[in-house]
C-alpha cells in the first residue's frame, strides 16, 4: 500500500488515534485526553479538554526554541513603497503590547474584535492579540462595503473594532474611517471602542470613541496568553451562503492548530526555517490560514505582500518576490495567473528572475482550469498543484500530498482527498456514485479538526445549510466527481454562490439589493464565465409595470447600488433588461434553468473560461430577450 493510502486508511479507520498523533505537533499547555466527541447537536468536535494558546503555539514557543531573531513575517508592499522584517521575537512583542491595549480597552476572553484591515503585519498583530487573550476575531475584507461591513458588526456583536487608517488598491489610497463609521451608524451593536492604525498614506481623523494604535499601545503594559480549550473559538469568519445574510462560520482553536501544522508538513512540505507565500488577504480564509497561521505554527516565515498580481509594477511581481525572498512553496488562485498570463503571455518576465528555490506551486480559491494550467507546467519546473477546499474547512479537502508522496498531476483535478477527509459523491437521493459520475461532493462525518464548528449565533442554520441534506454527511455545495484512479474534480457550486477571481460571493444577496430598487419588479442574478476572473455577476431585470425611465440609466444605478451595498469587490458590472424570467407554474424563478443558460448548454454556446468568447455570446442572447422564449421552447 502507497504511504499515502496507508495514511488515508488510518485516517478514516482510526481518527482517534490518528489524530491523536497529529496533535503531538502542537505545544499545548495541556495535552488533551479527549480526541473525539460528538456535542448535542452530534456534530464532531475536537480536543475538547486540552488547553493551549495558538498565540503562545505560533509565536512564544519559537522564541523558546531559539527562533527569536529569525523572520517570522517579510512584508513587501510595492504599492507604498515599503518593506518590512519582523522576527519571531518582534513579533511576540508586538503582539503583547497590541493585547495589552485591547485588554485595557476591556477586551477578554470570548470577546467579539471586528478587525477590517489592509494587508499590512498591524492586520496580523491585531489577530494574534485577540487570540493571546481568548478573544473571537473577525476579520472582514477591505473590499466590502460599510453595508457588508455593518451586517458582520451586527452578527459578531464585538467590543473593539480595530482598523487601518487606509487601504491602497495598486495606485488609489482608499480611506477606511468613513466606511467603518458608516458601518457602526447602520448596526444596532456599536462597538465600545475603535482602534485605528494611522497610515502614512492617510491620516484619519479621531471621533469619541477612537483611539490611536500607536498611542494606545505605547502605554500599554504587554499581555500574556491565555489558556483556551481545544473547542474554544478562536475566530468567526462571514462567508457568503445562498441567502442575502453571510454565515459567519466558526473555528476552533485546537483542531485548527494541529490541522494546520500537519497541512504544512504533508501537503506543502514546508519545514522551519523555510519560506512560504501565500498571495491572499487577511480577509480571506486562505489569508487566515496560509498567511497568518500555519506558517507560523510550523516555525516558517511567512511572505505578507500587499499588491497586486499584475501592475503592481508589472507581471512579474510574483516571480520577484518568491526570488528575493527564497520562497520555497507558493500559493495563490488561479486568476492570479490569468492575469499574469494576459499581460505576459510567453512568461518573458520570468527570464529577469531566478526561482530555483521553488519547490511547488499550489492554487485554490477555484478550479485550476486546464489551459491555465498547461501553461503553468510549460513555464515551470514544479510541480502545479490544483487542491480544493472552502472557507468551512479551513484547510485543504483534496490535494496531492507533496510532503507525503507526490503524485502525478491531472489538469482539472484537485488530486485526491487529505487524510481525514472521506470525500464521497451522492446522487439526489444520497446513493453513492460510482467512477465518473456527476454527483454532489459531501464528506462523511466525523470532519477532520480545523474543519467549521458553527454558524455563530445560529445553530439552526448550520444544521439546515450543512447537516440536513444527506444526514451523517457535511454538504460542500460543489459538484463533482472521482475518476477511475480516485482523482477528485470538483466541476464547480450546485448552488447560488459564485465564484469571481478567486472571491466567494453570493448572488442571492446581490438580488436583495437589485430587488429592492424602486423601479425592480423581478430580478435575478446568475455568474456567467469570464476569461480573465473565472465568473462575473450579470443581473436580469424586469421592470415594474408602468416604467418610463430609459433602460440605461436604470442599469447604471442598479450597478452602483450593488457597488454601494456590498463593495467593489462584487464586480457587478452587467445589467440586462429582459421581457420574462423563466419560472415555474407556481411563479418560483428557475434559477437552474438561467444558470444552465449562461453556462451556454441552452443555446450550445461553448462556454468555458477558456472560450473568451462566451460572455459576449451569452450576453447577446440574452439580450435578444430570449431568456423566456428559449425556456417556453423547450416546455413545447
Ligand atoms: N480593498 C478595497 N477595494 C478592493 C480590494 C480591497 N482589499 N480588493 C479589491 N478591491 C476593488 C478593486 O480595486 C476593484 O475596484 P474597481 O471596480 O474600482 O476597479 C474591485 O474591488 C474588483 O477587484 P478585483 O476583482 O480584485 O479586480 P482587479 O482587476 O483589481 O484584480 C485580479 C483582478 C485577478 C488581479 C485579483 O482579483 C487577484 O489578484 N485575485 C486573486 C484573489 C485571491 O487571492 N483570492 C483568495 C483565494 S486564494
Ligand atoms: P471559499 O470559501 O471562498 O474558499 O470558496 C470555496 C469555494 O471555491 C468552493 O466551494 C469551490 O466552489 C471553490 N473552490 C475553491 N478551490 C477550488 C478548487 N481547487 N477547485 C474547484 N473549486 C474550488
Amino acid at each position: 500500500m502507497s504511504t499515502y493510502a496507508n495514511e488515508f486508511r488510518r485516517s478514516i479507520e482510526q481518527p482517534e488515534s490518528f489524530w491523536a498523533e497529529q496533535a503531538r505537533r502542537i505545544p499545548w499547555f495541556k495535552a488533551p485526553t479527549q480526541i473525539l466527541h460528538y456535542d448535542e447537536a452530534n456534530h464532531a468536535r475536537w480536543f475538547a479538554d486540552g488547553e493551549l494558546n495558538i498565540c503562545h503555539a505560533a509565536l512564544d514557543h519559537h522564541v523558546e526554541l531559539g527562533r527569536g531573531d529569525q523572520p517570522a513575517i517579510l512584508w513587501d508592499s510595492p504599492v507604498t513603497d515599503s518593506k518590512r522584517t519582523l522576527t519571531y521575537r518582534e513579533m511576540r512583542d508586538q503582539v503583547a503590547s497590541f493585547a495589552g491595549a485591547l485588554k485595557g480597552l476591556g477586551v477578554e476572553k470570548g470577546d467579539r474584535v471586528v478587525i477590517y484591515m489592509p494587508m499590512v503585519p498591524e492586520a496580523l498583530v491585531a489577530m494574534y492579540a485577540c487570540a493571546r487573550l481568548g478573544a473571537v476575531h473577525s476579520v472582514v475584507f477591505g473590499g466590502f462595503a460599510p453595508h457588508e461591513l455593518a451586517v458582520r458588526i451586527e452578527d459578531a456583536t464585538p467590543k473593539v473594532v480595530v482598523a487601518a487608517s487606509c487601504g491602497v488598491e495598486v495606485n488609489k489610497v482608499l480611506p477606511y474611517k468613513g466606511i467603518i463609521d458608516s458601518a457602526i451608524e447602520q448596526s444596532s451593536h456599536k462597538p465600545d471602542a475603535c482602534v485605528i492604525f494611522q497610515r502614512e498614506q492617510h491620516t484619519a481623523e479621531l471621533g469619541a470613541r477612537d483611539h490611536d494604535w500607536a498611542a494606545l499601545t505605547a502605554q500599554a503594559e504587554p499581555a500574556d496568553c491565555v489558556a483556551v480549550k481545544g473547542t474554544d473559538p478562536l475566530y468567526v469568519l462571514y462567508t457568503s451562503g445562498t441567502t442575502g445574510k453571510p454565515k459567519g462560520v466558526v473555528r476552533d482553536t485546537g483542531g485548527y492548530a494541529v490541522a494546520l501544522a500537519y497541512s504544512m508538513d504533508v501537503i506543502y512540505d514546508v519545514a522551519p526555517g523555510e519560506v512560504f507565500f501565500s498571495a491572499s488577504d487577511v480577509g480571506w480564509v486562505v489569508g487566515h490560514s496560509y498567511i497568518v497561521y500555519a506558517p507560523l505554527l510550523r516555525g516558517a516565515t511567512s511572505v505578507v505582500y500587499e499588491g497586486k498580481p499584475v501592475k503592481t509594477p508589472d507581471a512579474g511581481a510574483f516571480w520577484r518576490l518568491i526570488s528575493e525572498y527564497q520562497v520555497k512553496s507558493f500559493f495563490t488562485a488561479p486568476t492570479a495567473f490569468r492575469a499574469i498570463k494576459k499581460e505576459d503571455p510567453d512568461g518573458k518576465l520570468l527570464e529577469q528572475y531566478d526561482i530555483s528555490c521553488m519547490k511547488a506551486l499550489f492554487l485554490a480559491g477555484e478550479r485550476l482550469d486546464p489551459p491555465t494550467f498547461h501553461w503553468l507546467d510549460d513555464l515551470l519546473d514544479v510541480p502545479v498543484i490544483d487542491h480544493w477546499w472552502q472557507t468551512e474547512s479551513g484547510w485543504p479537502i483534496a490535494a496531492n500530498l507533496h510532503g507525503l508522496e507526490p503524485m502525478p498531476t491531472k489538469a482539472g483535478s484537485a488530486t485526491v482527498p487529505v487524510p481525514g477527509f472521506d470525500v464521497q459523491i451522492l446522487d439526489r437521493e444520497g446513493e453513492r456514485m460510482g467512477p465518473m459520475e456527476q454527483g454532489s461532493v459531501v464528506i462523511k462525518q466525523p470532519m477532520p479538526p480545523g474543519c467549521l464548528v458553527g454558524v455563530w449565533g445560529d445553530p439552526q442554520r448550520f444544521h439546515s445549510a450543512y447537516m440536513s441534506a444527506y444526514p451523517g454527511y457535511y454538504l460542500t455545495g460543489d459538484g463533482g466527481y472521482v475518476d477511475e484512479d480516485g482523482y477528485l474534480f470538483i466541476m464547480g457550486r450546485t448552488d447560488d454562490v459564485i465564484n469571481v477571481a478567486g472571491h466567494r460571493l453570493s448572488t442571492g444577496e446581490m438580488e436583495e439589493v437589485v430587488g429592492a430598487h424602486s423601479a425592480v419588479a423581478e430580478c435575478a442574478v446568475i455568474g456567467i464565465h469570464d476569461a480573465l476572473k473565472g465568473q462575473l455577476p450579470i443581473g436580469l431585470v424586469i421592470p415594474k409595470d408602468g416604467f418610463e425611465g430609459r433602460e440605461d440609466d436604470l442599469e447604471q444605478e442598479l450597478i452602483a447600488l450593488v457597488r454601494e451595498k456590498i463593495g467593489p469587490i462584487a464586480c457587478f458590472k452587467q445589467v440586462l433588461v429582459v421581457d420574462r424570467l423563466p419560472k415555474t407554474r407556481s411563479g418560483k424563478i428557475l434559477r437552474k434553468l438561467l444558470r444552465s443558460i449562461a453556462d451556454g448548454k441552452e443555446f450550445g454556446i461553448p462556454s468555458t473560461i477558456d472560450d473568451p468568447a462566451s460572455l459576449q455570446d451569452v450576453h447577446e442572447a440574452m439580450k435578444a430577450r430570449e431568456v423566456g422564449a428559449a425556456h417556453e421552447a423547450r416546455q413545447v
